[in-house]
């Protein structure tokens, strides 16, 4: 396993001992997740079905008097910010904490300071969430030392916000809902009009396997906003509140969409229903139906909603060259980062030694980290340490 998280438990410890020559009152985790189908259709009040990983961010704190937090990441260095001024005048990184800390205290919580160590195993633009764990161990951080009661539900919601309004990024609840939320062993089949949730059981048989191409994207561009603005108008066009309540059927007699619109429409249309499929397909067992699936999934997401990207399609086809992987896709918002297989548990060895000495990221869209291929299994949501 190339992020264990026990090292990312033990540098968070380490790492407050030596900057703040003090042990820690309180340390917090938040997972990652891989999101096994259901893409682009949270936003569209449909489904989708993540786990959380099995590696984390991880902050190690200790109570401040006042509104200031002085925290040191081990990637990013050190940096101070005061609840009481504004999150944007609060450089990239530590704007997720400081636009937590901000909500909070917005819906009448009283959030105080702290001083505060992270430690990251979760890479950053990988398409694995780690922005969704930062904000998530921030919430609990920032809640547990101040004696403040606070759920999953409104730390994932708190999570969103964050993104939505302080970065401007209008993405769904699918990555804050999992880290949140998430159950060991198990992934979960999200509704995201409803916010119910089913969990289902990974059979033995077979076994995920995070495939990370080693390029990342910045989720902040205009692609994803264009897509979601997209859905929206198309949404509009059909009279309905969401693509989630539109059939393929409805889509071709409405001249005023346009054949892109149309495209991306038919992606999230028939995606909810893979989605559905595939909770089907692991509640019975059917892994070479969920394999076809996700194959499917990531030809529409790469064809018809066009976020896929030079590196995603060429690892994908990479692993489906070998018998024993069942299906794979890119995950998450796409573009760059991370894709996931399902292949047979008896051969995981073999197919991770395989796809990670025969890919190499394409010229077209060269990689920034090493290519690392590997399994997980499903995890606990965030927790308390
Ligand atoms: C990102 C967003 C999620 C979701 C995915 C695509 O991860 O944060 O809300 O929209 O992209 O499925």
């Amino acid at each position: 396993m190339p992020f264990p998280s026990l090292s990312a438990l033990l540098r968070a410890q380490e790492g407050f001992r030596a900057n703040f020559n003090s042990t820690p009152s309180v340390i917090a985790r938040s997972p990652g997740r891989v999101n096994l189908i259901g893409e682009h259709t949270d936003y569209n009040e449909g489904f989708v079905l993540p786990i959380a990983l099995p590696f984390d961010t991880v902050i190690a704190a200790s109570p401040h008097k006042g509104s200031t937090v002085t925290v040191h990441s081990e990637g990013f260095g050190t940096v101070n910010f005061d609840l009481d001024r504004d999150p944007s005048e609060t450089p990239d990184w530590a704007r997720y904490l400081h636009g937590v800390g901000v909500f909070l205290r917005s819906t009448g919580k009283p959030i105080s300071g702290w001083t505060g160590y992270i430690a990251s195993d979760i890479p950053s633009g990988a398409n694995l969430a780690s922005s969704a764990a930062l904000e998530i161990a921030a919430g609990l951080i920032f809640c547990t030392l101040s004696d403040v009661a606070i759920d999953p539900k409104q730390l994932a919601r708190c999570g969103q916000h964050v993104e939505n309004h302080i970065f401007g990024l209008p993405s769904g609840i699918m990555d804050q809902w999992i880290c949140s939320l998430a159950k060991q062993d198990q992934a979960l089949l999200i509704d995201c009009r409803t916010l119910s949730t089913e969990p289902v059981k990974i059979p033995e048989e077979v076994a995920l396997i995070i495939m990370d191409t080693g390029t990342r994207r910045d989720l902040t561009g205009t692609e994803y906003a264009n897509r979601r603005a997209t859905c929206k108008r198309v949404a509009t066009e059909l009279n309905v509140t969401a693509l989630r309540d539109a059939t393929l059927e409805d889509l071709a007699p409405i001249s005023s969409i346009n054949a892109t619109w149309s495209k991306r429409a038919r992606h999230v249309i028939s995606e909810n229903n893979r989605t559905l499929k595939a909770f089907s397909a692991l509640q019975s067992g059917d892994s070479i139906l969920l394999g076809k699936l996700m194959v499917e999934s990531h030809r529409s997401l790469a064809t018809d909603y066009e976020v896929s990207s030079p590196a995603l399609n060429k690892i994908v086809d990479t692993a489906l060259e070998n018998p024993d992987c069942l299906g794979a896709r890119m995950t998450g918002g796409g573009f760059a980062g991370c894709a996931v297989a399902l292949v047979k548990s008896e051969n995981v060895d073999h197919f991770c030694d395989e796809v990670s000495s025969t890919f190499t990221a394409p010229d077209t869209q060269p990689a920034v980290a090493p290519t690392r291929v590997y399994p997980v299994r499903a995890a606990a949501g965030a927790s308390i340490i």
